[in-house]
């Protein structure tokens, strides 16, 4: 948790660029997996937590720009309670860490809206993506759960994106901390893979490292011989000599931020022939994409040039043809790379993605392609001093997306089919790190992971 007045003023700063109704805030709850005292780990909204630092369920925040209040709903905890869940802080304590004064029970928030509601104010919410907040909103409102979406306030998302997008010293921090907890599991996967162990007996350690440093892990862990399903949740799988294997993970901080990084294993220790020439495509597209940020550039066009990288790096194995801009205009590379070059991170690994992937990467100068491939960029817009954002380039021969585009003689002019079948059984390759956008350039956040063929096969041999 950071100051008091970290989150006074975030909340201040939010206040000066709205005008006026009532700012929701829905905390999150916990979440039940089989019966309703056998919960998920507690996640806390991202949002909740940056304007007001609370780390626990069923509370709920308004800010009224007319009156100027700002009021913490939640309740007490009960003697019962204290005896199956230890102490617990009181709701006063929790207001005064975060400098508010008011505080109200949970129950009265309904009844806070609804008279507001009905003198004809404005209540802006954000929108919901668990269950009972959106079935909360649809009961207040009066709108059917499947609609409630569409009733988001779209200035109070602006003003939310505007100001979680511009990392602050203390937030650099933060994410610098969850990738040391991710520096650590990738240095132990580099230790650890070797042919005969289950991507399991791996993953399993992985997973631990991120629990034993207080932390947890930023989304599911990808770490997979089958790097070519590119969010692959299973690791089920025996790895081999001559396999690659792709861990793409992040440890969280306590603080809830986020790390994201993927570096790509030769299950054997060493890359073959084929695979280093594969890899060092990807590694010059990511090297290069990374100097290009700076403020002002357009992440998209960043995006098209690491697909171009690839797309010459791809001509000159002869598994492409032609000229590479008339390829990437095409989108032919997306055979390859079908994936967006980086997303926007912060106390989320895809930082706001809740509050609408457009309004995060997207704005009236870039407007998202429809193209295969290119529609899954998630971030397309000019870059800011401040941004936090990742840079993870792939090329993928997925078997499925191979045989329907030579069925339907896609691209023939591009791409070299008889070739591209050598490579059928090839997985995939992704690497990627977090970069920070500064005034003048941008700097590589977290303790370097080796990402060049030999540093990496130094780790796994020793
Ligand atoms: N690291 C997973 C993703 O960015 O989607
Ligand atoms: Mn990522």
């Amino acid at each position: 948790m950071f100051s008091a007045q970290t989150y006074q003023q975030r909340r201040a700063q939010l206040k000066s660029k709205l005008d006026s109704g009532i700012l929701l805030f829905l905390g999150n709850e916990e979440s039940p997996m089989n019966y309703p005292a056998n919960v998920y780990p507690f996640r806390q909204d991202s949002t909740f937590l940056y304007y007001w630092g609370i780390d626990l369920p069923n509370l709920a925040a308004v800010i009224d720009l007319d009156e100027g209040r700002e009021i913490l709903f939640g309740d007490e905890f009960s003697v019962d309670d204290i005896v199956w869940m230890g102490p617990q802080p009181a709701i006063k304590e929790l207001a005064e860490q975060v400098s508010v004064q008011d505080t109200q029970p949970a129950d009265r928030l309904f009844s806070y809206l609804r008279k507001a509601l009905e003198s004809g104010r404005k209540v802006h919410f954000l929108p919901p993506y668990r269950h009972h907040n959106i079935l909360k909103l649809g009961n207040l409102l009066g709108i059917q759960p499947d609609f409630i979406k569409d009733y988001a306030s779209v200035p109070f998302i602006k003003a939310v994106v505007a100001q979680r997008s511009l990392k602050s010293e203390e937030e650099i921090d933060e994410i610098e901390k969850a990738l040391d907890i991710t520096y650590e599991i990738h240095i132990e996967a580099m230790r650890r893979v070797r042919p005969g162990l289950y991507e399991r007996e791996v993953a399993g350690i992985l997973q631990g490292i991120a629990m034993s440093r207080g932390g947890s892990l930023s989304f599911p862990l990808i770490f997979s011989i089958h790097g070519e399903i590119l969010h692959n949740p299973h690791q089920l799988n025996k790895m081999e000599k001559g396999q690659l294997v792709v861990n793409d993970c992040g440890g969280e901080a306590p603080s809830r931020y986020a790390g994201d990084i993927t570096r790509t294993l030769p299950v054997s220790g060493k890359f073959t022939e084929e695979q280093k020439a594969v890899y060092q495509i990807v590694l010059q597209a990511q090297t290069t994409a990374i100097e290009m940020i700076k403020p002002g550039i357009k992440y998209r066009d960043i995006h098209l040039h690491a697909a171009a990288t690839i797309a010459l790096g791809l001509k000159e194995l002869g598994l492409m043809r032609g000229n590479v801009d008339d390829m990437v205009e095409a989108g032919a590379h997306a055979l390859f790379f079908p994936h967006g070059l980086g997303h926007m991170m912060g106390l989320d690994v895809h930082d706001m993605e809740d509050l609408g992937e457009d309004y995060v990467g997207y704005d009236e100068t870039v407007e998202r392609s429809k193209q295969f491939g290119l529609a899954y960029l998630r971030l397309a817009k000019a870059l800011q001093p401040g941004f936090v954002l990742t840079v993870e380039p792939g090329i993928y021969f997925i078997p499925q997306l191979i045989d329907q585009w030579k069925q339907k003689s896609l691209f023939t002019e591009f791409i070299n089919y008889d070739k591209v079948e050598q490579y059928r059984n090839f997985g995939g390759i992704r690497i990627e790190d977090d970069v920070l956008v500064t005034d003048n350039g941008h700097r590589i956040l977290g303790k370097l992971i080796p990402k060049q063929i030999d540093g990496i096969e130094a780790i796994m041999q020793s």
